[in-house]
């Protein structure tokens, strides 16, 4: 990407970069006043997170997940959810010989997590063609870098057959609050705890989600993880061993972060007014956009190959990511993330115009 990069930077009204989808908005003040006051922190925090925020966890599931009864036995909190995403296969002891299944458009942390357990990674969006030696499934709805969306069918879809294996599913939402077209204008992205997806069994299944991106969290770390007591019984006593235990300040803060509704949505207002413009740009830019019905990205080809695209884009000042660093099944495909401030939106608009 660098010399792409230097190409934009070069702009004289400088670079758009839409290549990384790390938030640009402030934190909320209540979070921020929250882990300010919990600097005091001179024990051990607890890995398993404080009962408060176990709690909130639960509560929040229930409110805005579609997902009640979540026990303290079933929610762990997260450094962050990359580790998660990285280290789940490992700490579940799956290795050589073992697969482990993600989207055919990914974020990249599911192969790698596959790689450092020594398991193999296969791309594959049809429960139909994952391999007998399957034994983690990451599904990830709205998907990163697609957009794309799992209904509760879909999730059902892919528990009855992750089941049939004997595979874990672990589903990452983390974009889960960000629907925009089709029916998820309207309706909640269902999560894979969503009992209308487990028929009260949440045997094998986790939902991981993260603060990152609804609450501007991105630099604090703040994750969670939940589902099957068993599972997540397991996750603890490993993580517990292995020291990773996330600062007591921070989960401070995400008690702050999770109690507060209003600021979720006040920011999706903000990515809602960023897409409205960005998105009829790479329209008339000669861009189709493909799935892209909610999440943080726009997922878009000119039917060309992507390295060409993201090179008109970057004679324009725009950074983009390019479809092959999300695996190798979208050659001519770019993603353009919503996380620029309005002014540099408005100035991509223009560009592109
Ligand atoms: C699909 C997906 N999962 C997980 C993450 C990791 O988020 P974090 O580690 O900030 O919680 C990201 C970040 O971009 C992501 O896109």
């Amino acid at each position: 990407m660098r010399p792409f990069a230097e190409t934009a930077r070069r702009h004289p009204d400088g670079i758009v970069d839409l290549s990384i989808g790390s938030p640009v908005d402030p934190t909320p003040d209540r979070v921020r006043e929250a882990l300010a006051s919990a600097t005091d922190a001179h024990s051990y925090p607890q890995t398993a997170g404080t009962p408060e925020l176990r709690a909130v966890v639960s509560r929040w599931f229930d409110r805005r997940r579609g997902v009640p009864g979540l026990s303290d036995d079933e929610v762990l909190p997260t450094i962050g959810s990359k580790e998660l995403v990285a280290w789940l296969p490992l700490m579940l002891g799956l290795g050589e010989g073992d697969v482990v299944v993600h989207p055919r458009a990914a974020y990249p942390t599911y192969a790698v997590g596959a790689t450092i357990a020594g398991a193999r990674a296969v791309a594959s969006d049809d429960p139909a063609d994952w391999p007998a030696e399957t034994r983690l499934v990451w599904l990830n709805s709205p998907g990163n870098p697609d957009g794309a969306v799992l209904d509760v069918d879909g999730l059902a879809r892919a528990v009855a057959r992750a089941r049939e294996l004997g595979a874990v599913v672990a589903s990452d939402e983390c974009y889960a609050e960000l629907g925009w077209d089709g029916q998820w204008r309207n309706e909640p992205v269902p999560s894979v705890l969503d009992p209308r997806v487990t028929a009260g069994d949440r045997t094998g299944l986790l939902a991981v989600y993260s603060l990152s991106k609804q609450s501007n969290l991105a630099g604090y770390r703040a994750a969670f993880v939940a589902g099957d007591s068993r599972l997540i019984d397991h996750l603890l006593t490993v993580r517990k061993h292995a020291g990773m235990m996330p600062p007591a300040p921070v989960q401070a803060a995400m008690i702050a972060a999770l109690s507060d509704d209003d600021h979720v949505s006040a920011q999706k207002e903000l990515y809602r007014a960023r897409r409205a413009i960005l998105r009829p740009a790479l329209i008339d830019f000669g861009m189709r956009i493909d799935r892209s019905e909610a999440g943080l990205y726009l997922w878009g080809t000119k039917g060309v190959d992507a390295w060409q695209t993201i090179g008109e884009l970057a004679e324009l000042g725009i950074l983009a990511g390019p479809g092959p660093f999300y695996g190798e099944h979208f050659p001519q495909h770019v993603r353009l993330s919503l996380t620029a401030t309005d002014e540099r939106i408005a100035a991509a608009a223009a560009r592109l115009a």
